[in-house]
């Protein structure tokens, strides 16, 4: 039985790759904040696939020492992991000096220090094996600075070229390891409450997708041994289109979205 460990797995776009992957078979070991959480989710989860294990660990992935700590976690389950997917994050929105410095540090200690960390220490296990895949969760605003989302889209930036320049090593080495990296337009979860952004035009716009789209795009991507998925064919072809305009008016296009 194929074992994949998800960060933020009990809800929004990893509840929907959890449900995907448990449809295929695959055993669940859940990281997320919340414990009452992590423990509704699985129950829901067991109800549609009686069949399903998940294993659980509550744990605060900002601070420092959590991926050594999660790492440690499944070497004392004893699966090897076969799929890590970096997905747990949150989003920082407003003007710069209005945002709360501790909680966008506590962002890319998330985002950059402990997505870093993690896929260190599986990477190496799956080089080890000869065998793994890693999917890292970025967001469609790693391709453009983005006003009033500045740390977040710069933080995201950093999961996209970081995950692209280790997949393109593997694939130089011939290596069956493989990283993915996922870059999704709005999507409805609980993302735009947690980042006060619910009004935001971002997220009542037409580019806004299901975390079903998402999953179900990420996982063909996955099979068909892509590097990187905009998730929904219509705004993957439109992004080719937009990613030649000159950076100015993709910053221009941005701020639009976010209604800066
Ligand atoms: N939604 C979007 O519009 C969108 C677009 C592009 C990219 N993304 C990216 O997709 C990923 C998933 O987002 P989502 O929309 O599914 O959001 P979500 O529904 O809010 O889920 C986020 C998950 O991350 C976990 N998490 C957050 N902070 C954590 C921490 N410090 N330690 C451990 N776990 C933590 C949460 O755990 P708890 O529930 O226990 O707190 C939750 O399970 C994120 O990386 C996000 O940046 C989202």
């Amino acid at each position: 039985m194929p074992t994949t460990l998800i960060t933020g797995g009990s809800s929004g776009i990893g509840l929907a790759l959890s449900r995907a992957l448990a449809a295929r078979g695959h055993r669940l070991l859940w990281v997320a904040l919340e414990a009452a959480e992590l423990e509704a989710a699985r129950a829901d989860l067991q109800v549609a696939f009686p069949q399903l294990e998940v294993h659980t660990y509550a744990c605060d992935l900002s601070a420092a020492g959590a991926a050594q700590e999660v790492h440690l976690w499944t070497r004392d389950l004893g699966f090897p992991v076969d799929l890590l997917i970096n997905n747990a994050g949150f989003g920082s929105s407003g003007f710069i000096d209005e945002t709360d410095p501790e909680h966008e540090l506590a962002m890319l200690r998330l985002h950059v220090q402990t997505l870093y960390s993690l896929t260190r220490y599986f990477l190496r296990d799956m080089l080890i094996r000869g065998a793994g895949r890693i999917i890292n969760l970025a967001s469609i605003s790693a391709y453009a600075p983005t006003p009033g989302l500045a740390t977040y889209a710069a933080s995201k930036a950093f999961v996209m070229q970081f995950s692209l320049a280790i997949d393109y090593e593997l694939r130089r080495r011939q290596s069956p390891v493989r990283v993915l990296t996922v870059c999704p337009t709005p999507v409805r979860t609980g993302f735009a409450r947690r980042a006060s952004m619910e009004d935001s035009p971002l997220f009542n716009s037409w580019m806004r997708v299901s975390p079903e789209t998402v999953a179900r795009d990420t996982l063909r991507a996955l099979d068909r041994g892509r590097s990187v998925v905009i998730p929904h064919r219509g705004l993957q072809l439109l992004h080719r289109f937009v990613s030649r305009l000159p950076q100015r008016w993709l910053i221009w296009f941005a701020a639009r979205e976010m209604g800066f």
